[in-house]
């Protein structure tokens, strides 16, 4: 039977992004959808254990009866080569607290400056409640910064990330391409994978 999963994110664009990319396999509620509101906590020092404490957040708070088979939260890394793997675990928040994605793309811009390795990476890791039991699945993808800004799709640092093997940022490309090279959409992938074997 379809699993039906309530996904901890505020974010429109993972949102969409996912279920583009679980497409009919798997049914997912919003939190708007089942009425759950408030900032989801991130205060852990690695992907894993922020996409743990915004999968349990949520799963303490499912409303009395709700009928789903789990809570699932994904967190992302933006790892840069010539910053040491930074901006990493702390993507979100690169230029402070309530920052912007331009802020944020505005600041890795000026730390890279003209540096020639502009190898970089994205990562991440969703974390899976299903009768209170955690599983984690990983994505990862390879690519440059770019110099400049490109595209208007997508989100976050998509207009100057570009993947390996492609001549456009994330910005420039479709959701269905986006989805199927990028780190989140490898990690929804094997919890789809999850989902056909499990049943
Ligand atoms: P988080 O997973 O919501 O904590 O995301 C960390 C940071 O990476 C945020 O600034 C996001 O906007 C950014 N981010 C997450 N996923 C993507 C993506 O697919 N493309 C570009 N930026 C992303």
């Amino acid at each position: 039977m379809k699993k039906r999963l309530v996904f901890a994110t505020n974010n429109k664009h993972k949102l969409e992004e996912v279920r583009a990319a679980l497409g009919s396999a798997v049914e997912i509620c919003s939190l708007a959808e089942i009425g759950l509101e408030g900032d989801i906590p991130e205060t852990a020092d690695t992907l894993q254990g922020n996409a743990l404490q915004k999968a349990q957040w949520v799963w303490q708070r499912l409303p009395q009866g709700l009928a789903v088979d789990g809570v699932f939260a994904d967190d992302t890394g933006l790892e840069v080569d010539a910053l040491g793997g930074a901006p990493g675990v702390y993507s979100a928040r690169y230029a402070g607290e309530h920052c912007s994605f331009d802020d944020n793309i505005d600041k890795l811009l000026a730390a890279l400056g003209g540096t020639a390795n502009r190898k970089a990476d994205f990562r991440t890791v969703i974390c899976l409640i299903e009768d209170g039991v955690e599983h984690y699945f990983e994505g990862r993808v390879d690519g440059i910064i770019l110099t400049e800004r490109h595209g208007a799709e997508g989100f976050g640092y998509d207009p100057v990330f570009m993947p390996d093997r492609f001549a456009v940022s994330f910005a420039e490309m479709p959701l269905d391409v986006k989805n199927s090279i990028s780190h989140r959409g490898l990690a929804v992938a094997r919890l789809k994978d999850y989902f056909a074997h499990a049943c």
